[in-house]
C-alpha cells in the first residue's frame, strides 16, 4: 500500500478522509487537486505531504510542449499554491525547497527535460523516505523491551509516509520481532486519525491494538504497564522541541509523571534548521466545524466559540529520545541534533 505515488504521469493517492469505510484511490494530473487534498487531509502525515508536494511539482510541466522554455512562471504559481496548503509539517517546505533549488538550475531548459529532472528528484525523496522509515523502525524497535505495551497518538504509519511509517514503523518492526504485546491507540480528536487510520493499519498487520479516547491515556499510563509512548512529529526545532498532533504534549507530561519513556520518531526531513525552538513553529488552526461536528452531526450548540489548533509543541525536556534514520538522539538535543544534521548533510 502506498499513500501517495507517481503512476503513469499522474499523482495517485488514497483519500484518507474516506477511511476506514472506503479505500478510494484518486489519480490526478492537476497540481491543484494535490494542494486541495493536502489542505483537507485527504493526503496527510508530514512525510507523505512532502512526497506528494514533490510529485505535484512535476505536474505543471506536463502541460507544456517538451521543447517549450516558458514554463517557469506557471511552475512558480503552482509552487506557491502548494506552499499555502498546510503550515506546520516542515517536510512540505523542505520538499518544495529541494524542487525549487533544482528549478533554478533548469532555467531556459525545455519542459520535457525539466520534467524528467524534477521527477527524478521527487522519486529520490520518496525513496529516501522509504529507507528512512525502515531505519527508524529497526532503531526504534531495539529500544523496546520484550512483551512491550506501547501507547501511540494520531497516525504515523504507511498512510502518513512513503514507507512503513515512523512511530508506527517502530511498532510494526518490533511486532515482527515478537516483542509487542499490544498497542493502545488514542482516537485522536478531532479528526480521529488514531481511530480511523492507525487502528486500520494495525488490524491489517495483525498487531493487537486497543482503541482509547484521548482522555483515557492518563488512566492507562497510571496502571504502570506501558513500556513506552511513541509518537511522530511534524516539525522538530534545533533544540528538540517537537510539534505533533494536538494532544501529544499532554501525553508527554503524563509519561514523565508516570516514569514512562516518551519517544519521538521522525526522519531528517522533519527537522527545521531555521527554527531555534518550538516558539518558531507555526501552528495550524483548523475550521471550528472540525470540533463542533462529527460528520454532519452537531455535537455543540450553534455559535459555540472554538479553539482548534491542529498541533501542539512538546518541549524537548519531556522527550526521552528522538529516533531518526541516522541515530537515536539523546539529550541535550541541541547538540545531538546539530551533529546528526551535519553528518546527514555531509553524507548527501
Ligand atoms: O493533521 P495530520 O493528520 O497531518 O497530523 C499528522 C501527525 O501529527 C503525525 O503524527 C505526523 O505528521 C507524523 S507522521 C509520520
Amino acid at each position: 500500500m502506498r499513500a501517495v505515488d507517481w503512476v503513469d504521469g499522474k499523482v495517485c493517492f488514497i483519500d484518507q478522509t474516506r477511511l476506514p469505510g472506503q479505500e478510494c484511490v484518486v489519480e490526478t494530473s492537476d497540481h491543484r487537486t494535490v494542494a486541495e487534498a493536502i489542505r483537507v487531509l485527504r493526503i496527510r502525515g508530514a512525510p507523505a505531504i512532502g512526497v506528494a508536494a514533490a510529485f505535484a511539482m512535476v505536474l505543471p510541466l506536463q502541460a507544456f510542449p517538451p521543447a517549450s522554455t516558458d514554463w517557469e512562471g506557471e511552475w512558480q504559481e503552482a509552487h506557491d499554491l502548494l506552499t499555502r496548503s498546510r503550515p506546520t509539517a516542515v517536510n512540505l517546505f523542505n520538499a518544495l525547497s529541494a524542487m525549487k533549488r533544482l528549478v533554478e538550475t533548469l532555467r531556459g531548459s525545455g519542459a520535457g527535460h525539466a520534467r524528467g529532472v524534477l521527477l527524478e528528484e521527487a522519486r529520490k525523496l520518496q525513496q529516501q523516505d522509504i529507507e528512512a522509515c525502515a531505519q527508524i523502525g529497526s532503531r526504534g524497535a531495539a529500544l523496546l523491551p520484550d512483551g512491550a505495551l506501547v501507547l501511540t497518538h494520531c497516525n504515523t504509519g504507511a498512510l502518513a509516509t512513503a514507507g512503513e511509517g515512523t512511530a508506527l514503523a517502530v511498532i510494526k518492526t518490533a511486532a515482527r520481532q515478537g516483542k509487542v504485546r499490544g498497542v493502545f491507540v488514542d482516537e485522536t480528536r478531532p479528526l480521529f486519525q488514531g481511530a480511523r487510520l492507525t487502528m486500520w493499519e494495525l488490524q491489517r498487520e495483525g498487531i493487537p491494538a486497543t482503541l482509547i479516547t484521548d482522555g483515557t491515556a492518563g488512566s492507562v499510563l497510571r496502571d504502570g504497564k506501558i513500556s513506552a509512548v511513541l509518537v511522530g512529529a511534524d516539525r522538530i526545532a534545533q533544540n528538540g522541541d517537537a510539534a505533533n498532533k494536538i494532544g501529544t504534549y499532554p501525553l508527554a507530561v503524563l509519561a514523565l509523571y508516570h516514569h514512562v519513556p516518551f519517544y519521538v520518531a521522525a526522519p531528517v526531513s522533519t527537522f527545521d534548521s531555521s527554527a531555534l525552538s518550538g516558539s518558531d513553529i507555526p501552528i495550524e488552526l483548523r475550521n471550528p466545524d472540525d470540533i463542533v461536528k462529527i460528520g454532519n452531526t452537531a455535537i455543540a450548540p450553534e455559535g459555540a466559540t472554538v479553539f482548534a489548533p491542529a498541533f501542539d509543541v512538546t518541549p524537548a525536556h519531556l522527550i526521552t529520545a528522538i529516533i531518526t534514520e541516522h541515530a537515536v538522539l539523546s539529550p541535550p538535543f541541541d547538540r545531538s541534533i546539530a551533529r546528526m544534521l551535519t553528518q546527514s548533510a555531509e553524507a548527501g
